[in-house]
Parts: C-alpha cells; sequence; structure tokens
C-alpha cells in the first residue's frame, strides 16, 4: 500500500459443519487472530446428506462464535472462489489435523488457485487435543451411545441429543 495503510483482509473459512466441532472452533479462534475478519461459510447444497439442515447448522454456529469478534456466518452455493470473491475476500482458511487430510486439501487449494489465483488457500492446524476429532466420528461415537462432551461445544450436543431422540435418526 502506497499511503501506509494496510489493506484489510477477509479470510472464508468454508465446511459443511455438520456440527462444528471444538476443533473448527479452535481454527475460527486462531483465525481472528491473523485475519482482519473472518467468514465461516457453509456450504448449503451439499452432497453430503447432512444430519443438520443448513439453518440449524447456521443457528448452532452463529451461537458458539458469538463471542467472538470480526467472524461472521453465511451460507454459500456453487463454486467456493465465487463466493469468495463477491465477499473481497484474498484467503481461504482450511484446517489440516494429520496427513490423511493433506491429499484431498491439497488438490482443493490447487483447484482453487487454478479458478482463482487472487485468492490464497492457508492452512492451519488445530490444538493436538483436537486432531483426531471430525463432525462424522462425533456424530457416528453419539449415534452409538458414546459421549461427545469436551469435543463439541454443548450446544451441538444438546442438539445431536434432541436429533438422535426423535425416532427414525440416523
Ligand atoms: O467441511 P468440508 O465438507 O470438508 O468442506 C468442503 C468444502 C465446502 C470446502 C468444499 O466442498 C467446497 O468448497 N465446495 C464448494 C464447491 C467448490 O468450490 N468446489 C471446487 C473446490 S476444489
Amino acid at each position: 500500500m502506497t499511503d501506509g495503510k494496510r489493506a484489510q483482509v477477509t479470510a472464508i473459512y468454508p465446511g459443511t459443519f455438520d456440527p462444528i466441532t471444538n476443533g473448527h472452533l479452535d481454527i475460527i479462534a486462531r483465525g481472528v487472530r491473523l485475519f482482519d475478519r473472518i467468514i465461516v461459510a457453509l456450504l448449503s447444497n451439499a452432497d453430503k446428506e447432512p444430519l443438520f439442515p443448513l439453518e440449524d447448522r447456521m443457528e448452532i454456529v452463529r451461537s458458539v462464535v458469538a463471542r467472538l469478534p470480526n467472524v461472521q456466518v453465511e451460507s454459500f452455493d456453487g463454486l467456493l472462489v465465487n463466493y469468495a470473491r463477491s465477499r473481497s475476500a484474498s484467503v481461504i482458511v482450511r484446517g489440516l489435523r494429520a496427513l490423511s487430510d493433506f491429499e484431498y486439501e491439497f488438490q482443493m487449494a490447487l483447484m482453487n488457485r487454478r479458478l482463482e489465483p487472487g485468492v490464497e488457500t492457508v492452512f492451519m492446524m488445530p490444538s493436538e487435543a483436537y486432531s483426531y476429532v471430525s463432525s462424522r466420528l462425533v456424530k457416528e461415537v453419539f449415534r452409538l451411545g458414546g459421549d461427545a462432551t469436551g469435543l463439541v461445544p454443548q450446544e451441538v450436543v444438546t442438539r445431536l441429543k434432541a436429533r438422535y431422540a426423535s425416532p427414525g435418526r440416523r
């Protein structure tokens, strides 16, 4: 910048967040220290048949990031880079837990770079306490009667209980 002012950096933290875990939250908390604004962006047309409908996932994320400054929660459809551009974001944040995440993340990052060279993917590592935590495993543990306390926000525990209490639930 020639006028001495630093450009404001908006980062998008995209995902399905079905549901958000303490690992995701850890990444967001680290991200707010690096970026001026973080938009947690929930994919609305997930092929994955999420357990929680988009509105519920958004509500949960909103409630658990409410105390964090400069964090917004939105949904998006279509290409992530188009959405990032529409929000003037220059960064996509993704969490990397283990080597097993790497191949998928590497492919996505390079594809996104090809589609939009102006957006950089930044990988962040959550605390090692959450390196094995995933939304998929949390749902499985919960469904089979295990205890997910401490792995997800209390709000998620409450929602999971309600979800699995209704008959016919996966
Ligand atoms: O939490 P997830 O499910 O791993 O997040 C995946 C997500 C939402 C980041 C990814 O599926 C995505 O970006 N979808 C939007 C469609 C898109 O842009 N596809 C090309 C990316 S290489």
